[in-house]
């Protein structure tokens, strides 16, 4: 019986036997639909060409032979359209591997596909902090990178985009500065064109910073009142008054873009959702991130997941598109045998990133549009920039408390490889920003 991760290949195969006729019919597309059911669409002069049409019926008979319930009944699998453009529009698609004319368009329930790289904004570098797991110290590493650069003069905007675990915000505010609305506040406000009733109020700066500033945007206020009624509504696509549909990816975009307009950062740090989650879609592949830091700590789980990832980036065309912006992070090194901990780290994300995203050319190259790396190369983007695990962040009742006594050295022991590498990334994409 075929199950669904045999569509494509043999979808592949029943053309390799059809690919002399494949000029004859045109460009194919390969609709793969929210069930997981196949079906071909190609353009209205194949109908009336009887060679094509020929061909292209003994594809829909074979279709249906190999892919048993993931193909529809040959006699109503094929339809014909004047305009092929408008069936891909808005939809995930890429090329089947091993054809030039033969597309692939793949219907998914969820707006989030990981798929669509947004190119990197323009404005203040945003970095987004994602991890596969959850409990890896993402928050608390993006409290103290936040800390550190304010610390040396940069004026920081910070964004809790972990709508359902949020928690990043009471590490950087304490309670009584909480502002009286959240991310989730603006996002159905928008939904009824009221987002600026919100939006001066969904602000607070951090008491933390001395030089710079470090301006705290929450999940929720500090009432977070009916907030699974609002949680529900978030991910809603907005009609507009043109009649546009705009996904919620994209009403969350407009949302940052404001909020760089209004306050003015030299930098966004954005805190994900962890795992193969559409809101982490939209942090990782939507939001124009300039670096997608990658937390990882050693273990099966963690490798598996960024392959997941890396292998769906690779085979829908884009991994050219994002590669570039990523940066694994160690996280939680143990402070016992650290060093042998960090090269076992080290050496399976370098086989990882071999293996998917890396060219298959001499290392420590970058020769045109080709890309590898060294395993030990320290500027690779594989190469992970480590966090300690430490006693004095264990457990913390209050983070911000905590960060309130703590003193640079301290910071430095735990995150200094972060931090440092973040500080000099950022000061040189101001640079190139001019
Ligand atoms: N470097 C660290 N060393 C030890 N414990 C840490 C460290 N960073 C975070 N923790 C603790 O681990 C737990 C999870 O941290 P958090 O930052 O919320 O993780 P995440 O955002 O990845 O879910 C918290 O109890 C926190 O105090
Ligand atoms: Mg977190």
């Amino acid at each position: 019986m075929t199950t669904f991760d045999q569509i494509l290949p043999r979808v592949a195969e029943v053309l390799r036997d059809y690919a002399e006729m494949i000029p004859t019919i045109g460009p194919i597309l390969i609709n793969r639909d929210l069930n997981g059911r196949i079906r071909l669409v190609v353009g209205e002069p194949a109908r009336n060409h009887p060679t094509a049409k020929q061909a292209i019926d003994a594809i829909a008979c074979e279709l249906q032979e190999r892919l048993g319930p993931h193909a529809y009944p040959a006699e109503n699998a094929v339809l014909f359209e004047s305009d092929l453009d408008s069936v891909c529009a808005g939809a995930t698609s890429f090329l089947l591997e091993g054809f030039e004319g033969v597309k692939v368009i793949d219907r998914l329930a969820t707006e989030g596909n990981w798929a669509s790289i947004a190119p990197e904004s323009t404005g203040a570098p945003r970095i987004v902090f994602f991890s596969i797991k959850g409990g890896v110290g993402r928050s608390t590493a993006l409290a103290a990178s936040a800390w550190a650069l304010a610390q040396a003069g940069q004026r920081v905007l910070v964004l809790d985009l972990d709508l359902e675990s949020p928690g990043l915000s009471s590490a950087l505010l304490p309670e009584e500065r909480r502002p009286t609305y959240g991310i989730a506040d603006w996002l159905v406000e928008d939904l009824v064109d009221n987002g600026d009733t919100v939006f001066e109020d969904m602000m607070a700066t951090s008491t933390l910073s001395h030089d710079g500033e470090i301006y705290v945007v929450p999940a929720h206020g500090c009432d977070p009142g009916e907030y699974i009624a609002k949680l529900g509504r978030v991910w809603m696509p907005k009609m507009r008054s043109d009649g546009a549909r705009e996904t919620w990816s994209q009403r969350l975009s407009r949302l940052i873009d404001a909020l760089e307009t209004r306050w003015q950062p030299d930098v966004i740090l954005l805190d994900s959702r962890a795992g193969i989650d559409e809101v982490a879609s939209s942090c990782v592949t939507d939001l124009g991130a300039y670096l997608v830091l990658l937390f990882a700590i050693d273990g099966e789980q963690t490798w598996s997941g960024y392959r997941v990832l890396f292998r769906h980036w690779r085979k829908s065309g884009v991994a050219e598109a994002i590669r570039e912006r990523l940066q694994v992070v160690g996280a939680m090194i143990p402070e016992t045998d650290a060093a042998e901990y960090f090269a076992d780290l080290r050496e399976y994300s370098a086989d990882l990133f071999r293996e998917e995203l890396y060219d298959e050319i001499p290392p420590s190259n970058v020769a045109g549009e080709q890309w590898n790396f060294d395993a030990s190369d320290e500027g690779a983007p594989h190469y992970p920039w480590a966090v300690r695990w430490h006693r004095g962040f264990a457990a913390l009742r209050s983070l911000h408390t905590r960060l309130e006594s703590i003193d640079a050295q301290e910071v430095n022991t735990v995150f200094g490889s972060l931090i440092g590498n973040l500080a000099y990334t950022v000061a040189n994409e101001g640079a190139e920003h001019g």
